[in-house]
């Protein structure tokens, strides 16, 4: 019989059972099932935010002041319009990718407008931080630092200092005495966090939370934390570049799939207001295989290069290696191409990148991929004047693709001269002075257009 005081919980992914397993059946991961034991929960956890009783709607009292902004645009905008009071946001992102940096300038900024943050570090000692804001030129008096990870010292501080805004660096690093289970493993990081929420909505502050991330990508700990929270924001980059993306993955207060964009300098994050000038800053004549596409990020549009390769392939089973972008629709495309088309592309190896790590998730990239595809196949260069928009159907047809005006805009802004777009689009069409618009209805029509 398992003891049902004791849970295993994998350490990657939060999957957790009462057997123990030498395999998470989850996530896969081998010897990553340790053994927790479970306590009842605090009396005050259980009840709830504030003993309150059930309000008729129209009579809910309104907080004074419900968004706090940071000005930090980017970061204001993924938010929705700022920090609501009295919520939870959880960053996650790799070790190095800048949490640390963000939180700190978001506590300077707010630091600026007169608000108390409490900042607590449980990875680096007060005088690395206070390295670090010397760095980024951070020094308001109302930011107040301190080292601690118990959860209950933490709460006093809390109470002592009574911030707007608190900010825990990181998630994984704090532990609860009560708990018999190490910081960082799955019991620890829900309960902390909850108890966590359950403070900031009492005293109408709002905490940020700092998480790591696994070998996966997801926020180590359990998928239950992002469920608590009611904003999940990635810092996504490569190590190798400054871009750093931060992507609104939940957000109960704004949409989601808004991102902000920043580059990291010698002295912290930067705002990158203009990100299409920034991908497409050499724009010089393309090499054969690259294409400019326009892609909508949240409720901006994006002109960014995607490039494709195809080679001959030395072996017997040629490679597909994709970067930035869907691999399925990449092949999917491959497909159509060889169908539709034509093109006996089934002896090349096939590589296709997305310039500066931006990810092109929306299948209105299509027929920009396909053109690339074509011209490396080709050694046809594309005009560096020209912009792509365009899903592709398995018949070989173009679809239109929602937001025509904002991609629009984005080209001329830009400079472009010709648009290839789907002739589903064009009612959308209106008077333009400097774009020649070519619109299409299949791929090959595009091709033909191209060049
Ligand atoms: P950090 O915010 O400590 O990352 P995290 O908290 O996510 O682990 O960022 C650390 C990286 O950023 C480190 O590689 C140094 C770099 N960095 C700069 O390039 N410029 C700066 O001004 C700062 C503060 C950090
Ligand atoms: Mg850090």
């Amino acid at each position: 019989m398992p003891k049902l005081n004791v849970v295993y919980a994998c350490q990657e992914c939060g999957w957790s059972s009462h057997k123990w397993t030498g395999r998470c059946s989850c996530c896969g991961e081998w010897d990553s099932m340790i053994q927790e034991k479970l306590k009842p929960l605090h009396a005050q956890t259980l009840s709830g935010f504030c003993n309150e009783k059930p309000v008729s709607l129209p009579d809910v009292k309104l907080v004074n002041k419900l968004r706090m902004e940071t000005k930090i645009d980017e970061f204001d905008r993924i938010l929705g319009g700022g920090i609501v009071t009295g919520s939870a946001i959880l960053i996650g992102g790799t070790p190095g990718i800048g949490k640390s940096t963000i939180l700190l300038q978001v506590c300077q900024k707010i630091g600026q407008q007169g608000f108390v943050s409490l900042y607590i570090t449980g990875e680096e000692s007060t005088g690395q931080i206070k390295l670090r804001a010397e760095r980024l030129s951070v020094t308001s008096k109302n930011i107040f630092l301190v080292a601690e990870n118990n959860l209950h010292v933490i709460f006093e501080h809390i109470k002592d200092v009574k911030p707007k805004l608190i900010i825990i660096d990181s998630i994984q690093t704090m532990f609860n005495p009560d708990i018999g289970a190490f910081p960082g493993t799955v019991s620890q990081v829900s309960q902390i966090t909850h108890e966590l929420i359950y403070m900031s909505k009492k005293t109408d502050s709002s905490v940020l939370l700092a998480g790591h991330v696994t070998k996966q990508g997801v926020i180590a700990g359990p998928k239950v934390l992002e469920h608590l929270v009611d904003t999940v924001l990635y810092f996504e980059g490569e190590g190798s570049m400054s871009f750093r993306i931060l992507r609104a993955v939940k957000n109960r207060f704004g949409s989601t799939n808004e991102i902000g964009i920043f580059e990291m300098s010698t002295n912290g994050l930067k705002e990158v207001k203009n990100p299409s000038e920034i991908f497409l800053s050499t724009r010089q004549r393309l090499n054969s295989g690259a294409a400019i596409i326009s892609c909508i990020e949240g409720s901006r549009a994006l002109l960014v290069e995607v490039q494709s390769l195809v080679t001959k392939s030395s072996f017997g089973v040629p490679e597909r290696k994709v970067s930035g972008v869907d691999y399925n629709r990449v092949t999917m495309i491959i497909a159509v191409l060889r169908k539709r088309i034509g093109i006996l592309i089934d002896g090349y190896d096939i590589f296709v990148n997305v310039v500066g790590g931006v990810k092109v998730e929306e299948p209105a990239a299509d027929l920009g991929i396909a053109i690339a595809i074509v011209s490396s196949f080709k050694d046809k260069e594309i005009s560096n004047e020209t912009v792509f928009f365009g899903e592709l159907g398995l018949g070989g047809e173009v679809r239109g693709v929602d937001q025509f005006d904002t991609r629009i805009k984005e080209v001329e802004k830009l400079g472009f001269k010709n648009v290839i777009f789907p002739k589903g689009n064009i009612a959308d069409v209106s008077e333009s002075k400097s774009l020649k618009m070519y619109e299409v209805s299949s791929l090959r029509e595009a091709i033909d257009k191209t060049w």
